[in-house]
């Protein structure tokens, strides 16, 4: 058979516009993994968000979402990101802080004066150049989600650095978090948090540090009974993905998934003020649990030389300072 160069010539447009239009619609689907339960505000947070990322990218970038630790704790799954064969996790910046220093800088009892603060940092220059830091290790940062304040929790009150003494409390894998409770007069016990509700039943730990979700979500407010208001920490959690799956997007694709991350953490905002009182409310009600007011000072005196040997860690120095400076905003 002869083709003329016309038909020739539309034939392969015809071949190139179908092609063409293949690779448009192949769609790149983006595993995420964390260790929460589907009814948690950080799980329902990055739920918006992947609907936006599907959204913006017209169905050419969808993320699945693989809740409860299905794919390994919070460690596992950073290392398997930083081999390429996860491309999101949810992690907050204790776990994060063995992966990139930087990541410290949150992690300093008392360092954040009140949530206005906090927002500045998380929505500031400061908070960017911390999820840029990670560049070139494998991962970078995309968002954070407020994790609200950490407070003890125990089958006994914790009204004073002076109670902890002799508590094995069990802390994140975090260098800063081991410190802390070693100043505060504890014993701290690094533990993966999927592990923790049995370590409390068994009492291979006497107690624990979180937000309220802990009490609920992970159901720690059956095995612990009064939850201490010291607030030394507001950590947050944060969105990583490996560079590999980051580099495969395209540049318009990275700045939709870019601009969905930062609108799920403003929708997170609100929904967390409003989930933490539902799950304060439950505590008491449903589960018996007691909130203990504390006098913060103490607490505060006993961690202070973290704040100060920040200021001399080169690693993290610039940052603790531009986190300082932005308090009295
Ligand atoms: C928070 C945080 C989790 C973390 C947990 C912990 O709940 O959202 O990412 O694993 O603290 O204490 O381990």
């Amino acid at each position: 058979m002869r083709f003329s160069k016309k038909t020739l010539s539309a034939a392969i447009a015809c071949v190139a516009a179908a092609s063409i239009s293949f690779s448009a619609s192949a769609t790149t689907i983006l595993k995420l993994s964390h260790n929460q339960d589907r009814n948690h505000p950080v799980h329902k947070s990055m739920h918006y968000m992947a609907d936006k990322v599907k959204e913006y990218t017209h169905g050419e970038v969808k993320i699945r979402i693989y809740p409860n630790g299905q794919l390994g704790t919070q460690r596992e799954s950073m290392e398997l990101l930083q081999n390429g064969a996860l491309d999101i996790a949810k992690s907050n910046a204790s776990e994060l802080e063995s992966f990139e220093p930087a990541y410290g800088a949150f992690n300093i009892p008392y360092i954040f004066h009140d949530r206005n603060h906090f927002y500045q940092v998380l929505t500031g220059k400061v908070g960017a150049d911390i999820l840029a830091a990670s560049k070139g290790k494998g991962f970078i940062g995309l968002t954070y989600y407020d994790g609200g304040a950490r407070s003890f929790y125990a089958q006994k009150r914790i009204e004073a650095p002076a109670d902890l003494k002799g508590m094995k409390i069990r802390v994140q894998p975090s260098p800063t978090a081991v410190n802390m409770i070693k100043l505060m007069g504890g014993s701290p016990t690094p533990l993966a948090y999927g592990e923790l509700y049995t370590a409390l039943q068994q009492g291979v730990v006497d107690g624990a540090e979180n937000n309220e979700t802990a009490l609920t979500n992970s159901r720690h407010g059956e095995v612990a009974k009064y939850f201490s208001l010291d607030e030394h920490t507001m950590i947050p959690d944060v969105l990583v993905i490996s560079e590999k799956s980051w580099d495969k997007l395209t540049a318009e694709q990275q700045v939709a998934v870019r601009k969905a991350a930062q609108e799920s953490m403003l929708y997170h905002k609100d929904l967390w003020t409003k989930m933490i009182a539902e799950a304060r409310e439950k505590a008491k009600s449903a589960m018996g649990v007691s909130f203990v007011s504390v006098e913060k000072q103490p607490f505060i005196d006993a961690v202070k030389p973290i704040h100060d040997e920040a200021l001399n860690n080169q690693a993290i120095a610039q940052y603790v300072k531009e986190i300082d400076a932005l308090a009295s905003n």
